[in-house]
């Protein structure tokens, strides 16, 4: 596969359309999940391939969390169990490095052991570095951000809160903006995802659904954005 001479540092994806997928198939919504696991999979190692430094997927939003039904959140935490310790097995076969990202507290005790055991176990790699948002929301995460500087800084003066200081106590603070950020699924829209860091990032939406996102279509994207001209607000 030939790629365009400029790569993004960094590119964020909205996972959408699994329980479409399913349902064309006629197949429960979990089984569209656990497929779209395997595609995030085949991308990470992929993006680990071509030299992309950091991926981060939006895996389960808050609002998922809250609105959607209790089973499917657990078939979603069920997925997470089992893709975490896969991950674990294949290490050293795939070679990425693991983040999570988001209000990890709620979540079930055992999952947020494995997450820790899996960032620490996949922190010697040097391949794509791939952050998954599990009970993410951005409003969530600039609110905490907020409430951790309040807490830090009693006495500083307002000047010292800069976008800098601030980027520094949301939950990528060790992470480059996404350049790109990719939503499949047909819908134009970003959901709760990263609105600070997507700031001057380049959308791109596809009517394809997650589990059949393909490396192809990734490389037809990267085509497309290597053509765009960013200009920060500059001219
Ligand atoms: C959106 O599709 C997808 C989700 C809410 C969950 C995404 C989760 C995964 C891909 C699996 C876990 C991920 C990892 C990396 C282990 P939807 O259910 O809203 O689809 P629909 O719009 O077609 O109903």
């Amino acid at each position: 596969m030939k790629l365009p001479a400029t790569l993004p540092g960094h590119i964020a994806v909205i996972m959408d359309g699994n329980g479409r997928w399913a349902r064309r198939r006629g197949l429960p919504r979990k089984a569209g999940h656990a497929a779209g696991a395997e595609t995030f999979r085949t991308i990470a190692t992929f993006c680990r391939d071509i030299g992309v430094r950091n991926l981060t997927v939006y895996a389960l939003s808050t609002e998922n969390r809250r609105l959607r039904p209790g089973e499917e959140v657990e078939e979603i935490y069920d997925l997470l169990r089992r893709y975490i310790s896969e991950s674990l097995e294949k290490m050293e076969r795939d070679r990425v490095r693991l983040k999570f990202l988001g209000d990890l507290e709620p979540l079930p005790g055992d999952i947020r052991e494995q997450m820790e055991r899996a960032e620490k176990v996949s922190a010697r790699y040097d391949g794509c570095l791939c952050g998954i948002c599990v009970n993410y929301g951005g409003r969530d995460e600039i609110v905490r951000a907020a409430r951790e500087l309040m807490h830090l800084s009693s006495g500083a003066e307002t000047g010292d809160v800069t976008e800098d200081t601030f980027s520094r106590h949301l939950d990528t603070a060790f992470l480059p903006d996404p350049d790109l950020c990719i939503r499949t699924g047909g819908e134009w829209r970003l959901s709760n995802f990263m609105p600070w860091q997507l700031a001057y990032a380049e959308l791109f939406f596809t009517d394809t659904l997650w589990p059949d996102f393909s490396k192809k279509e990734l490389v037809s994207i990267l085509e497309n954005y290597s053509d765009r001209n960013r200009r920060y607000g500059g001219l």
